[in-house]
């Protein structure tokens, strides 16, 4: 019989979708708080719990000394996040946490040493990553079947406007911690790392011109893959029509997601072979991929087994620092027009926040 972990959901916004994921495995998660300071916020989304919440007000000690929580599933601004990580892991809970996780790398590496005291998990958000298309170009990827990457790009181009900006901390340097790249491209970069691998240098550039904010929301940044191929990624939050769109040309074939906005690992993927390689060889390649939920759902499944198992959540730690790692000299290439190398140590400026 599996264990039925007990989650308190904490902030009502996007936590609705984490609901979503729990409510979609029932045998394996129970909602059983929904936390946030709004109540009416609160009581609408405990109303969308399968089976029904509790509401409570605040993220407080009251909460978080409950003995039936498991898991305290962290949905607040990105500003809050390390606060709230530390103060649950310390309490012996199991965390999830929305992206992006924290503000430096200097603060992963802090969370990191307080996981490995506390013994608990954490993990990381970056549910856009689980897909069945995405699984399907892993899969070619995994086997050698796809052959060296050539090029890869990477197009978020969505859609901001006043209304979005009329909550407080979007937009701002001090509490959304960044702009477009860090907030909202976050996720196909997250989604390039996961199918080419990790990266050995940035070069960048950014501007603020769609909305009166602080931080970026335009911009373009060309990577060398550590495997030696090229990415280019394009962001803005200015396109009239919204696409989340990953293309990877590789020796024996083109992998190119729908670009559905939020949704872009999911099928349909196009898989293109590229002659002599033929569809008889692309429907033999892809034979071993296997399909699944998607989205939270199939985060949090994994992340139940993990839990199980003892075995690494299916984000890491250390996948939410790469891809913090990233941020970093994507935003130091973008202020002093340096083409910035990886691994970043804690030497460099921006360690300690970009
Ligand atoms: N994974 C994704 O696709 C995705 C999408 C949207 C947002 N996010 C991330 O989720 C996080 C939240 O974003 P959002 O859009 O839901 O924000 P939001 O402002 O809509 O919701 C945050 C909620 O937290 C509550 N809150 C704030 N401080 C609190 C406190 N101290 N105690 C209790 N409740 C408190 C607010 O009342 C609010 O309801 C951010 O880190 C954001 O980047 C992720």
């Amino acid at each position: 019989m599996k264990k039925r972990y007990r989650v308190a959901v904490v902030g009502a916004g996007i936590g609705g979708k984490h609901v979503e994921g729990y409510n979609a495995n029932p045998d394996l998660f129970e909602v059983a708080v929904i936390c946030d300071r709004d109540p009416e916020r609160a009581a609408a989304l405990a109303r969308q719990v399968r089976g029904g919440a509790a509401v409570h007000g605040a993220y407080d000690d009251a909460l978080l000394g409950r003995a039936d929580i498991d898991i305290i599933d962290i949905c607040l601004p990105p500003f809050l996040h390390l606060e709230a990580i530390t103060r649950a892991l310390r309490a012996g809970k199991h965390v999830v946490c929305e992206k992006p996780l924290v503000g430096s790398l200097a603060e992963v590496d802090e969370l990191e040493r307080v996981v490995a005291e506390t013994k608990r998990v954490l993990m990381p958000v970056f549910q856009v990553r689980f897909g069945n298309g995405l699984a399907r170009a892993q899969h070619l990827m995994r086997t050698g079947a796809a052959g060296r990457v050539f090029l890869a790009t990477a197009q978020t181009h969505w859609s901001r406007g006043a209304d979005y900006y009329a909550v407080k901390w979007r937009g701002t340097r001090a509490y959304e911690l960044g702009g477009a790249f860090l907030g909202h491209a976050i996720h196909i970069h997250d989604m390039l790392t996961a199918l080419v691998g990790p990266v050995r240098r940035v070069s960048a550039m950014m501007t603020t011109r769609v909305n009166p904010i602080e931080t970026e929301d335009c911009g373009g940044a060309t990577l060398e893959m550590a495997d030696g191929s090229i990415a280019v990624l394009s962001v803005t939050l200015g396109s009239a029509d919204e696409v989340s769109r990953l293309r990877v040309m590789c020796e024996n074939v083109t992998m190119e997601g729908h670009g559905e906005v939020y949704a872009s690992s999911k099928e349909p993927w196009v898989f293109t072979p590229k002659a002599p390689k033929d569809q008889a060889w692309l429907d033999a390649a892809l034979a071993g991929a296997t399909a699944g939920q998607e989205g939270f759902a199939r985060q949090f499944e994994d992340f139940h087994a993990a839990l199980e198992t003892g075995a690494a959540p299916p984000v890491t730690v250390a996948q939410a620092r790469a891809s913090l790692e990233l941020i970093t000299a994507l935003y130091h290439s973008a202020a002093t027009g340096e083409r910035v190398s990886l691994p970043l140590t804690p030497a460099h400026p921006g360690y300690h926040g970009w």
